[in-house]
């Protein structure tokens, strides 16, 4: 199965532009309890670098674009963000790296649990040793 996983967000759009809702169990897969956005990021400075134990994420490119590399310890792939109608999953146990960031990029993520350090894995041989 493909490490990447999108979901095609409804755009309701005219002459005046773009609009798109995002709901819990909706058009998202779970309950949103935080949202976070990177922004300033640098095009030669890739950050992420971790997995999630049990935390369930959407990123969505709301401005610019750039790029997430998954892997699950077997494979990988990666996906160029460009489209802020477009949302990429990030499942628990899904080590990933954003890059390539535009200037103007804008990456923000749902969440489906508040923030806690305890559950990143961010030592990359740690994480290979839980998915053997
Ligand atoms: P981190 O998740 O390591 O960033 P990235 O994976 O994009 O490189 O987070 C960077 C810092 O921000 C770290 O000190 C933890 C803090 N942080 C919060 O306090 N709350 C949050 O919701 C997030 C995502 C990070």
């Amino acid at each position: 199965m493909s490490l990447i996983k999108t979901i095609q967000f409804n755009k309701f759009g005219d002459e005046r532009g773009s609009l798109v809702s995002l709901e819990s169990f909706e058009n998202i897969p779970f309950d949103i309890k935080r949202v976070y956005y990177l922004y300033g990021m640098s095009s030669h400075l890739p950050r992420g670098f971790h997995a999630h134990k049990e935390l369930v994420q959407v990123a969505v490119c709301v401005k610019g674009s750039c790029s997430i590399l998954m892997d699950d310890g077997k494979s990988k792939d990666s996906i160029k963000l460009d489209d802020p109608s477009l949302g990429l999953l990030i499942d628990a146990m899904q080590w990933h790296e954003m890059s390539g960031f535009s200037e103007d990029c804008v990456l923000m993520v749902l969440a489906s649990e508040n923030y806690n350090e305890a559950d990143y894995i961010r030592n990359y041989k740690d994480y290979l040793c839980l998915m053997e």
